[in-house]
């Protein structure tokens, strides 16, 4: 069993990243984070995005407006953002506070600095395999930890676990593309799918992103597999001074042992979404080079 290392990949393609932006000539690139509320574990992701864009050269501006913003001025905010010729992309933290549309937000943001992959152009263009666009960063993400780890998809069954716009939906587009690192068969499950261990077991290539804790355990497991873990969640655990601990979608203990590679939680695909961000920002930038 080997263990996908999730930031050493990360700080590689911050590496890449940083010598790239020392390239770019006129202003650094710029991306916009805005963060509605307080949630805990947004305060905590952005917080990641601003300390990995500095260390890239890549400007960022926070933006917080409370929880209690209504819709409309969300949107007028977006609509500045866009028309400013300083940003190059935006990113909207999810989730948002409830009597939020998130997915009309998603599509508010000018599908050029949609750095998220959200807006339906952007959406539309993965599924037409048109790469002038931009992937959602945490599939993308996956893909390029799987390559960097020297996986080949290509005939292989991936199986994703989870439908969200974020993850499961463009993970699969990803994974069944005509390219030479995916050319996989794929199955998305879901909270209707019935009898699904007889199906995550049939997985070469399991892709567990639903957000419940533990879910995925050694029965669901082929062994031999690889297992993508997205999941983060929060459970409680009173040996740790924050009072809580995070763990993934998967049961880690008992099905590590099980297969041929695998990404814990944290250090697997967190940070790889973070650096996905980044270099979607940094090819806004390209694309918005007349400023
Ligand atoms: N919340 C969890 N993952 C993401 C992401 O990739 N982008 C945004 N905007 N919010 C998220």
């Amino acid at each position: 069993m080997e263990i996908i290392d999730g930031n050493q990949i990360a700080a590689a393609i911050v590496h890449e990243l940083k010598a790239e932006v020392a390239t770019l000539t006129g202003r650094q690139p710029c991306i916009a984070l805005v963060r509605v509320g307080e949630d805990p574990a947004s305060v905590s992701y952005v917080k990641k995005k601003q300390v990995m864009a500095a260390e890239i050269g890549i400007e960022s501006r926070l933006i917080l407006p409370p929880a209690t913003i209504p819709q409309a001025e969300l949107f007028a905010l977006i609509d500045q953002l866009n028309a400013d010729e300083g940003v190059d992309g935006i990113l909207v933290q999810s989730p948002l506070p409830k009597g939020i549309d998130e997915v009309a937000v998603f599509r508010r943001i000018a599908a050029h600095k949609d750095v998220d992959g959200f807006h339906t152009l952007n959406l539309g263009k993965l599924a037409q395999e048109d790469d002038t666009g931009f992937v959602a960063c945490t599939p993308a993400g996956i893909m390029e930890l799987l390559r960097r780890s020297g996986v080949s998809l290509s005939g292989k069954h991936v199986v994703v676990l989870g439908r969200s716009l974020i993850v499961g939906k463009p993970a699969a587009l990803l994974a069944v593309q005509r390219k030479a690192w995916a050319n996989a068969t794929v199955t998305i499950c879901h909270s209707q799918t019935t009898n699904l261990p007889a199906i995550t077991r049939q997985a070469d290539v399991l892709i567990a992103a639903i957000g419940k804790a533990e879910f995925v355990t050694a029965d669901m497991v082929k062994p031999g597999a690889i297992v993508i873990d997205v999941g983060v969640s929060r459970v409680p655990d009173a040996t740790k001074k924050s009072g809580y601990r995070l763990t993934g979608d998967v049961h880690f203990p008992s099905v590590s042992p099980l297969c041929a590679k695998i990404t814990p939680v944290p250090g697997g695909v967190g940070p790889m979404t973070v650096a996905m961000l980044m270099k979607n920002t940094v090819k806004a930038r390209r694309l918005n080079q007349s400023t």
